[in-house]
């Protein structure tokens, strides 16, 4: 008797059913594999996560503003099959508060601010250039570069975001991403696949990024030594968690080398489309984890 085909659902938010362009090269390269792979809307009551043997988290952008309902999500599917990444990296990565974790690790990271909902505002940043984020954020929505002169929008901005019921991050704006960019590094299965460059993405005086992502500028990158060095001391804490299939490092350029300004573990875009190869590599990284 021949083993039975596997069954792998790639996770997505219910604005993209079908994936994005980069998931459907998964989605082809895992049926190539002999894989029986799915797209499927996280948030879907009807889903049945248990008939799959393998649950794969990759374009739910969605979780952002109900993360609670999202790591939920996650749990109830970690409990009944398998879930990549896993429910403990999923927690890590969802909150950006991880920065300060990677920092007393002594990882070079963007200068991070913490604000708790009811903490009061800090002033400290206020007279320098500066970025106003959620904690928990993706796609760069509700994020705002703010000037030396912005004081009043800055607060307003943050008061908004705490009324919500939303921790607040605040760093000084990098200004070496307005020429240079910002490089991500994709590792698949642990190892370095690619890297790419993205363009700078906030604008002074612009509001915040409305529907799932921001617009993204993309290149092909040759990553430094110096960029891949900072990646693999991220991934060195985030191998405490487990084995990832997949994860990204995005990295910001300063005059005293690059700081870590994300470590994306749960839904990044692993720009499979810019790297021939690597959306066969991440397949064999799934069909590895379902053995
Ligand atoms: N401190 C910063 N300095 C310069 N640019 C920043 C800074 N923080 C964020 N950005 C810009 O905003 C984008 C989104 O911020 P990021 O921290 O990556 O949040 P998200 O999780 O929403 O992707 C980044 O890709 C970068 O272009
Ligand atoms: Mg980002």
């Amino acid at each position: 008797m021949s083993a039975p085909t596997p069954r792998v659902a790639l996770a997505t938010a219910g604005e993209v059913p079908d994936l994005d362009d980069e998931g459907r090269l998964l989605l082809a390269a895992l049926r190539e594999r002999g894989v029986d792979a799915h797209p499927a809307v996280w948030d879907d009551e009807a889903e049945d996560w248990a008939a799959y043997d393998l649950v794969v988290v990759r374009s739910t952008w969605d979780y952002a503003e109900r993360v609670a309902e999202f790591l939920d999500w996650a749990a109830r599917v970690a409990s009944l099959t398998r879930l990549q990444n896993s429910l403990a990296h999923l927690r890590w990565t969802t909150d950006k508060h991880y920065l300060d974790e990677l920092a007393a690790a002594g990882v070079p990271v963007v200068p991070s601010l913490f604000l708790a909902p009811d903490d009061a505002p800090d002033h400290r940043w206020l007279e320098v250039e500066h970025v106003v984020k959620p904690a928990v954020s993706a796609g760069s929505r509700s994020t705002i570069r703010l000037g030396d002169d912005d004081a009043q929008r800055s607060l307003a901005h943050v008061r908004s975001l705490q009324a919500q019921g939303r921790s607040v991050l605040v760093q000084p704006y990098l200004p070496e991403v307005d020429t240079a960019g910002e490089t991500a590094v994709v590792l698949l299965g642990g190892e370095v696949s690619h890297a790419i460059r993205k363009g700078p993405l906030l604008q002074r005086g612009a509001g915040p990024v409305d529907g799932l992502f921001a617009e993204e500028e993309i290149s092909a990158r040759e990553p430094s030594a110096e960029e891949l060095r900072v990646a693999a001391r991220a991934m060195e804490v985030v191998a405490g968690l487990g084995p990832t299939a997949y994860a990204r490092v995005d990295l910001l350029p300063t005059p005293d080398g690059p700081l870590v300004l994300e470590v994306e573990l749960a839904e990044p875009s692993l720009f499979l489309d810019t790297a021939p190869g690597s959306a066969d590599r991440l397949a064999d990284v799934v069909v590895a984890r379902l053995a």
